[in-house]
């Protein structure tokens, strides 16, 4: 089939690059000349693990990059807007890309002849698909939903870093169209995956995505509270998980305590839900518990820091992780984030490392120093935190060696103390 992808975002160019694979005909569609250029040269626009070589593969074969709706949607029969949705000052969904990347569509499908099937694939609140782009395709296109052209909303489940498995090895495919046609047509487009497609309607399809996300963030903050009640009780969070997560009820995933989750889902997507809720005048408690303590669990670090090497003033900091996880060069919401704020505040003085992500951080912290290795960082250091599960950092023993005071906080349960050759006055957050 031929597909158009509107926005190459990670969202974008991984849903392009796999629709290519999967033997489909694929036209990228960005604003940004730039990353037009870098799709049509073969290369990705974002760092995703086996990105580059499928973009190598398929590029200027069945997948083209241009900034022509017009061009696009006369040559291709399906368009996902995958494009982002940032929150706004209070928390809820800023939909101002997604109008305007419906208006293009719209003026685009208004010049075409014959039926064209547009598709969400942005994660959107519920009702967006059904009452924001459709009216604006139809007011663009001077046609008729469901008659002249089809809708649907078809949401991603892809973590970062592993963003290319996870479309081609979904646990699920859900496709929530206006019509019978629609849902069939962007169905179709999935044929070559292993795994069962669920048909619903644009709202509960927007919903699965929010309620998904919403669930994993619950866990991790559910885990959290549990790893501070355990904290009090000396008692190891991670071992009660291990036992609580083989109930099949729970299940084990996404059970792992620690300094909260960041990123730019789980954040986002559960104070959209939560702010599309109070604008329905219903004020949704547990959700709002789950953002407090993920607000509140970095500062646990410094707090710990501080029970450990009492004033910070003028102490050197070590930082290891400033990404919001593992195997990504993305900060956005990184638990890091308001662990340096706060230790600038208290005048500490901050070194810090990670393998991929410090180029992003010096945009937000111009005012620390970046360290080029782990050991760089704790030479001379006061106090070390560990904020991002990389896997190097639970393979980290003499380089302690070099830290004036050895005072280590586990953010991440990275290391095993008693393990470790050198002695290290180690504390866990959570155990
Ligand atoms: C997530 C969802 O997994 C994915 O399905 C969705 O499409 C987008 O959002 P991603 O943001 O890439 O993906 O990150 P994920 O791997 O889920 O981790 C999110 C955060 O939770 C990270 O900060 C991670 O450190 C933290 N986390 C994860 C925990 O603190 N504990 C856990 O047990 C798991």
């Amino acid at each position: 089939m031929k597909v158009s992808i509107i926005g190459s975002g990670y969202v974008g160019s991984v849903s392009a690059a796999c629709f290519a694979e999967l033997g489909h005909e694929v036209i990228c569609i960005d604003v940004d000349e730039e990353k037009v250029k870098m799709i049509n040269a073969g290369r990705a626009p974002i760092w995703e693990e086996g990105l580059d070589e499928l973009l190598m593969k398929h590029s200027q074969k069945s997948l083209i990059a241009t900034s022509d709706y017009d061009y696009a949607v006369q040559n291709s029969d399906v368009s996902f807007i995958c494009v982002g949705t940032p929150s706004g000052e209070d928390g809820s969904i800023d939909l101002a890309i997604v109008k305007a990347a419906s208006a293009s569509l719209g003026a685009a499908i208004g010049k075409k002849d014959g039926y064209h099937v547009v598709v969400v694939k942005s994660t959107v609140v519920p009702e967006t698909t059904e009452k924001v782009v459709l009216p604006i395709v139809e007011e663009f296109s001077g046609k008729r939903a469901g008659r002249d052209f089809g809708v649907a909303m078809n949401p991603e489940f892809l973590r970062e870093g592993k963003a290319v498995y996870d479309f081609m090895h979904p646990d699920k495919i859900v496709v929530g169209a206006i019509d019978e046609r629609s849902g069939f047509v962007v169905a179709e487009l999935y044929r070559g995956l292993e795994c069962a497609v669920t048909r619903t309607n644009p709202r509960t399809a927007e919903m699965i995505k929010y309620v998904n996300n919403s669930f994993l963030a619950t866990k991790i903050s559910f885990a959290n509270e549990v790893g501070n009640i355990c904290k009090h009780l000396g008692i190891d969070t991670y071992e009660v998980m291990d036992a609580v997560g083989t109930d099949f009820r729970i299940e084990r995933r996404f059970l792992n305590c620690g300094a909260g989750f960041g990123g730019s889902c789980f954040p986002k997507d559960v104070k959209a839900l939560i702010g599309k809720a109070k604008g329905m005048g219903y004020e949704p408690q547990l959700l709002g518990s789950v953002v407090a303590v993920n607000d509140h669990q970095p500062l646990k670090m410094v707090e710990l820091l501080q029970r450990k090497t009492g004033h910070i003033r003028n102490k050197r900091i070590a930082i290891l992780g400033l990404a919001f996880k593992n195997d990504t060069d993305d900060i956005r919401e990184s638990r890091s984030i308001p662990v340096i704020a706060e230790l600038l505040r208290l005048g500490a003085d901050i070194a810090a490392y990670d393998p991929m992500a410090a180029g992003n951080m010096k945009k937000v912290f111009s005012n620390i120093t970046y360290c080029t290795t782990s050991s760089e960082a704790l030479s001379g250091a006061d106090g070390c935190l560990i904020m991002t599960e990389w896997e190097e950092f639970g393979k980290l023993d003499s380089e302690f060696k070099g830290m004036a005071d050895r005072v280590v906080i586990d953010g991440r349960h990275m290391l095993r103390p008693d393990q470790l050759k050198t002695k290290i006055d180690y504390e866990g957050i959570c155990w």
